[in-house]
Parts: structure tokens; sequence; C-alpha cells
């Protein structure tokens, strides 16, 4: 996953972003590279491969100087090979470039940069990034107003990186959404720039965080703030103490604040190397599946527990509307007791973040006495769900500390829609057209997810309101009755708020007996197929003097005339919809434990890794 360093001031810059890119090495990345200006031009180094192969790099051919940027990547857009690894230069060699992120319009600006004779080097998206900002400094504009102008251009998340051999006093580095952080360190004359804290704590505990559509100048002697508007920003300095967790913990105020701000970039991760939006595919190596094997599965079963069990729930919907190959759900507590019946070509999928529960490996290990297929979705590599499986899925979230899994909930759905649409392609069940818009649809992921993630405030202001409450049911339906059971698990497990996630269409044959204003109902309502149903619902409720909180997409003013709280979504595709559903709810449930005064990021009775059956 992508991780960047920057440095600027009177010592040699490369060992400092090398050991920088070393701490950011546990994000898991494909390629690495480093630029630096050296005797007035840029020098890049760049490899596939780990860091240890760039330094062998820098070794054979070193590199000296005082100003530089550095990257780690995971790739998005093009394969991971020196090529495609950042730092990208621009035409004149006088600019260059690391960036995190998926520039969501990159084939139109391309189009647009080769029209105007632009020549591309590379297959990644990043490259029309430092093509815009060589076009904006051409017409006499600085670099920082370049690369403000070029900026304006990209749509999606992104975490930009940029200097200039023209201007060796600066480098330029921005946040757009939260496909990144980027944080600016404040040394004695020298001044650093990485994507995360661990980089550069070890030099300097004043920090500054950018914050989306701000864009710092970096020098020596210190940061200029502005918007991508040209509005200078008054920022605020934080002391950061050497605790190592603390750091970790960045200015979030616990872990599970900030991996749930962490799926923006995460789901850039995971979408990372696994989609060639240009061919419309997609590519998921360690399942070793080979399109005669997709094509006997005669049926898929999916088992998992807890969150994981609700991804799958997802998966379920994803795999029968998409590949048309039935799917059975399973808790995997029941599945090993039930006695399956498991047919040889049939394949068992198991999701789980740490790989090692208890119960989904036992569930594993009983299918595999079945003579099934195995596959895992895991988060953490080397784990025995990864281990004793056929073929993975590896979810690139990163480290989950938080006991309330969020990030890799919204990974796993992804996957799963990512695993759908390869078997459907594989087996030959997907037109071109519609295998290329599916494709598609996952280059907005990122940036929807940080849409919802903008909108906290909002949600803060709900979760006040539901501080003292007792109980509260969720409804949702179709693809999004997953999300209803995972947004009550979140508040259930941290807040101690006693909470039920319901299919909306079973209200009418008991549950709704419950409301009346006491009972609090999160109805889960966006545009999706099932959105009339939902509509009908919220009635319902409303009807009975319950308090409704919808989720609702943007703009819709039906919801907002009868719910008394709306938590709005961007407008996602359906088959996405659970991505962005989720994040205001587990947002939500945050909020309230954290007004509470509750051990969020370990609640009572709970732990990470339930390694007992
Ligand atoms: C989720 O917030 C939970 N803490 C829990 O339900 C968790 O998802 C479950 O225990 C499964 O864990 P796993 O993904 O590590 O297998």
């Amino acid at each position: 996953m992508c991780g960047i360093v920057g440095y600027i001031g009177p010592q040699d810059a490369t060992p400092i972003i090398l050991n920088g890119l070393k701490r950011l090495e546990y994000r898991g990345y494909d390629s690495a590279g480093l630029a630096v200006l050296e005797n007035s031009h840029i020098e890049v180094r760049r490899d596939a491969g780990k860091l240890s192969r760039l330094i062998a790099l820098v070794e054979e051919s070193p590199l000296h100087g005082h100003v530089g940027i550095g990257h780690t990547r995971w790739a998005t857009h093009g394969e991971p090979n020196a090529r495609n690894a950042h730092p990208h230069m621009g035409m004149t060699g006088d600019v260059v470039v690391v960036h995190n992120g998926i520039v969501e319009n990159f084939l139109e600006l391309r189009e647009e940069l080769s029209a105007e004779g632009v020549v591309f080097n590379s297959d990644t998206d990043t490259e029309v990034i430092v093509h815009l900002v060589e076009r904006y400094m051409s017409r006499e504009t600085g670099l920082a107003e370049a690369t403000r102008s070029a900026l304006n251009h990209l749509r999606g998340a992104h975490g930009v990186v940029v200097f200039s051999s023209r201007e060796p006093d600066k480098i330029v580095a921005a946040r757009i959404g939260n496909a990144g952080g980027v944080v600016v360190g404040l040394g004695e004359g020298e001044t650093f720039v990485a994507s995360d804290m661990p980089a550069i704590l070890e030099h300097t505990r004043r920090v500054v965080f950018l914050e989306s559509r701000q864009m710092a100048v970096v020098t020596r002697s210190g940061v200029e703030v502005k918007t991508l508007d040209g509005a200078p920003v008054a920022y605020e300095v934080h002391n950061v103490a050497w605790d190592p967790i603390a750091a970790e913990k960045g200015a979030y105020r616990h872990f599970m604040q900030k991996e749930i701000h962490e799926q923006a970039r995460s789901l850039t991760d995971t979408i990372g190397g696994r989609v060639d939006f240009e061919d419309g595919r997609i590519r998921l190596p360690e399942l070793k599946l080979t399109p005669e094997r997709a094509q006997r599965i005669q049926k898929i079963f999916i088992t998992a527990c807890g969150t994981a069990g609700h991804a799958g729930m997802v998966g379920k919907v994803l795999i029968e509307r998409i590949a048309r190959i039935p799917v059975e759900l399973d808790i995997a507590s029941e599945f090993r007791y039930r006695d399956p019946i498991i047919a040889k070509d049939d394949v068992v999928l198991a999701i789980s973040q740490s790989g090692e529960t208890a119960d989904t490996l036992a569930a594993m290990e009983e299918a595999r006495r079945k003579g099934a297929t195995l596959w895992s979705i895991v988060n953490v590599i080397g784990s025995q769900a990864m281990r004793i499986a056929d073929g993975y899925i590896s979810m690139q979230t990163g480290p989950e500390i938080g006991v309330a899994s969020t990030k890799a909930y919204t990974a796993p759905l992804v996957d799963l829609y990512m695993l759908a649409v390869l078997l459907a392609d594989l087996r030959g069940a997907l037109s071109e057209r519609e295998r290329r818009r599916l494709v598609n649809d996952l280059r907005r992921v990122p940036d929807l997810a940080g849409r919802c993630l903008d909108r906290e405030a909002e949600v803060e202001n709900v979760a006040r309101t539901l501080l003292n409450v007792s109980h509260c049911l969720y409804l949702g339906r179709g693809i999004n009755m997953p999300t209803a059971y995972e947004g009550a698990l979140k508040l259930k497990e941290i807040s101690y708020i006693h909470a039920e996630g319901y299919p909306a269409g079973e209200m009418k044959h008991g549950p709704i007996a419950l409301i009346d204003r006491d009972m609090p109902v999160v109805v889960i309502a966006p545009k999706d197929p099932w959105y009339e149903k939902m509509f009908s619902q919220i009635e319902q409720a409303k009807a009975r003097g319950g308090t409704v909180i919808a989720l609702a997409t943007e703009g819709d003013e039906m919801i907002s005339s009868i719910a008394d709280h709306v938590l709005w979504l961007p407008d996602t595709p359906w088959m996405l919809s659970p991505v962005t559903a989720v994040i205001p709810l587990q947002l939500l449930a945050y909020h309230i434990a954290a007004l509470r005064g509750l051990d969020v990021d370990q609640p009572r009775n709970l732990a990470k890794s339930v390694t007992v059956e």
C-alpha cells in the first residue's frame, strides 16, 4: 500500500527518505522509488520489488542531495514494474511527482495531454499529474500555482507530493479526499513530508496535518498551507508524543476512528494491482483460479464469523447476481456441526480479518475433510486461514487494531465484488459491456467512501441525539440487509446499547410491535432496487411514533421530509452500496460510544482475535 516520504533541509535526503519508507513497509507494496535533486537536476532510482532492491540500486549508483521524495507503490494502474514505479518525471525532466490514490478521470486526461503532444512513459494514472504540472509551469506559473491548477483537474481522492529543479527551495504536497493523509514534520531548518507519521517521527514531533483540498508549500524553514482554491489556511501545529502507539493513532482519538478514516485509502489498496481499468478485467492471482476450474464450480459456501460473516452475506448477493453461481452462507460456528453436503467441485470460501478465528478455521478443516476446494479472504498475511487455503485474497487494509472491525469489513466487500466479476468473466457469464461497466464502477469507490467520511460531523450530531437510548433497530433489505446487521453489531459491541439488525420485510411479522418513541429505527434506504420498500418502511415506523434515522442518497427530499434525521450517502452503484452505506453506521456507533466515554478500541469482554471455539 502506497507510502510517501519527502525531505528538504541541510542533510543528505537519501538516507532520510529510505529510512522513512522502511517505517512504512508494514503497509505492503510492490515497488519503490526515490527522486533527489542532485547538482541542480533530478535523479530517479526505482524498481519493482522490495525496498532492499531500491537500497541496492542506490548503493550501486548513489544519490546525494538536499531535496527529495520517495514512494512505495501498491499498483493500481499498470503492472508493478520499474517503469510504473514512482516517482514519475515530466517530459522536461524538471518536475517529479509521487502519488497515493486513483485518478478517476485519467483516461480523459491522458487523451487530452496526448493531444497536446505529451508522451507517456508509464501505464500509471499518476503520470498525468506531472504532465499537468508541467503544462501550467510552462505557462510561466510557479510550481505551487502550477500544482494547484493541475490538482483542480483531478477527480478522486489523492495524496500528492511534487518538486521541481526549477524551484529547488520547495516541495509541494497536497491532499484531496481521503486516499491518504499528508503530514508535514517541522524540524530545525529542515522539513519533512509523509503520508503517515511513523515515517518522520524519529526526526520531529511537531507536525501539521493537511485536510482534504489543502496544499502545503514546504521549505527548509517551514510550511505555508492553502486550500486548492488558493485561500490561505491558518494551520495548527500538533506536538506528538514519542509513544509509538500514540504516533500510530495520529490526530485521531481512537484506532477505530482512525481505521474508519483509513477506508478510502484501504479501498484504493484493495483495488490496487487487481483491476485493469483499460481491459476492464480483474486479476486475483493468489486464488489460482483457471477458467476450467471456474466453470466446474457448482456451488460456493461462504463461512465466517461476526463482521466477516456480514461481508459474506453481501458476497452471496454479489456472486449469485453477477456470476450466477449458487452460494450458501454459514456462520462458521454452525457450519461444521450441520454436516453440510459438499460436492467435489464445490468451493468453501472463508472470510477472516485475523485469519486465526477458531470457528472459521474449524469450518475450513471440515470443508477440507469433505473434499472442497478452500479459498480464504484474509487480512493477516501468513495467518492460518491463508496458509491452509488452496487460494486466497488478501484484504490490503493494513493492521486493524480496534476490536470493532471497520476497514476489514469494507475491503472484503470489494474483494467479493471483484471475485464475482472474475468468476463471471471466466465462466463467460457477462457481456463485455457489462463486465466493463462493473469494473469501471470500482474506480469511484475510494472517493465515494471519502465523501461519506467528509460527513463525520453530521453523523456526530445525530449520535448526540442517541446517547441515552437503550435499544435501537436497524432495518435493511436486499444487498443492504447485511448493512443493517453490521450497523447493529457495531453499535452493540462498543456502546453496549442493545441493537438488532433486521430484514425490513420481516418487520410486519413481529418486530414492528417494538416500535414506539423509545425505539429509534435506523433505516438503510439508498437508491437501490429495494428503495420503494424501504421508503414505506420509514412511513410505517413514523406512523407508530418511532424516531427514524434514515440513510439516504444525497438529494432524496422524499426521505428528508419524513425522517427525523438523515445520514446522507453519495450516489453509489447499488452493488457497491454496502461499502458506502456502512461508513455512517460505523461513525454513528463510534461517536455514540466515544461520547459515552467508553473504551472504544477495547470494549469489554471482546478480543480482536477469537482463537477459542
Ligand atoms: C467485529 O467488529 C468483531 N469484533 C467480530 O465480529 C469479528 O468480525 C469476528 O470475531 C471475526 O473475526 P475475524 O474476521 O478475525 O475472523
